[in-house]
């Protein structure tokens, strides 16, 4: 696939996977729109991009998750006349706990974050794709698209739109030429889960944590080999395949543990 001098918005560009498709993307010579609210890291990743390929890198320093994220985007791209020939919805946020206590301003973005902004992303681009019948959609959703479980009650949700979502897109812009795949990945080395004190070396060195660059290559690649789905490796792939199986009953007991052990914890 030669895409030598199109031009690829990434979200979420500053960091983790989103960095690495960055990286990737631009060593096969395509142009990068690099969109995040980190002004410092997308300056960096410009510097770095340009100076070791053939590229032009342009950076948005945007809050994605506020309302009017898509358009302010998709304006200013219309203005600095960029065609956006690959879309890549990869930033994300993580939220962990039980949902009537989070912040209200965390969920609040959480869903701008992983619904609102990629699916307006994907009519405001998709738009143009379809009537010069091609372009490529990466959504980047989560193996926790298929575990509706208390405590990632609104992380898992709103990853499972983006997986039904990118599927339902796909069948519509097919007959025109433009080609969109929904990446899935499994446990990653990022930042991420790092607010959250997960140490992931171990999970890295038994091989159940990815790294970023093999998660963004196996979603480059789904994406140009127009592949519906990518859940990069094996145990992953497992996963989404044996937890919708879980009978509710289980998880519920689980969490009934988890609920006691935590009042306990506080009475003591
Ligand atoms: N890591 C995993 O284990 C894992 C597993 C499954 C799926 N995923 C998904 O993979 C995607 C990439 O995540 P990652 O692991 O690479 O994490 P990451 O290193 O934390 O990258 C997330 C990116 O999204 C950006 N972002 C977050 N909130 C934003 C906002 N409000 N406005 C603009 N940019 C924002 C981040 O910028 P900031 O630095 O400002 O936050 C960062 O550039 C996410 O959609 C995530 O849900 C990750």
């Amino acid at each position: 696939m030669n895409i030598s001098g199109l031009w690829a918005l990434v979200t979420g560009a500053s960091s983790g996977i989103g960095w690495q498709i960055s990286e990737q993307l631009a060593a096969k010579e395509c142009n990068i729109i690099a969109v995040s609210n980190q002004a410092g890291q997308l300056e960096e990743l410009k510097q770095q991009l340009e100076q070791s390929h053939r590229v032009q890198v342009v950076t948005i320093n945007q809050d994605l998750a506020r309302e009017d994220a898509a358009k302010s985007i998709f304006d200013y791209c219309q203005t600095q006349k960029l065609v956006v020939d690959i879309l890549v919805n990869n930033a994300g946020m993580l939220m962990y706990g039980e949902m009537v206590d989070s912040a209200y301003d965390t969920m609040k973005s959480i869903l701008q974050l992983h619904v609102t902004t990629p699916a307006l992303l994907c009519r405001l681009f998709g738009n143009g794709m379809k009537e010069r019948r091609s372009g490529f959609i990466l959504n980047v959703s989560s193996i926790s698209a298929v575990m509706p479980y208390p405590t990632i009650s609104v992380y898992g949700p709103t990853k499972a739109f983006l997986r039904y979502f990118t599927r339902a897109i796909r069948t519509e812009l097919k007959p025109y030429r433009v080609h969109v795949s929904c990446l899935i990945p499994g446990a990653t080395d990022t930042p991420l889960n790092a607010p959250f004190g997960a140490d992931m070396s171990f999970g890295r060195k038994a091989g159940i944590v990815k790294g970023p660059e093999f998660v963004a290559r196996a979603g480059i690649r789904a994406m140009f080999r127009n592949r519906a789905l990518c859940i990069p490796g094996i145990l992953n792939k497992i996963i989404v395949l044996l937890f919708p199986l879980i009978p509710a009953s289980l998880i519920s007991m689980v969490n009934r543990h988890r609920v006691r052990k935590s009042m306990n914890k506080k009475e003591q």
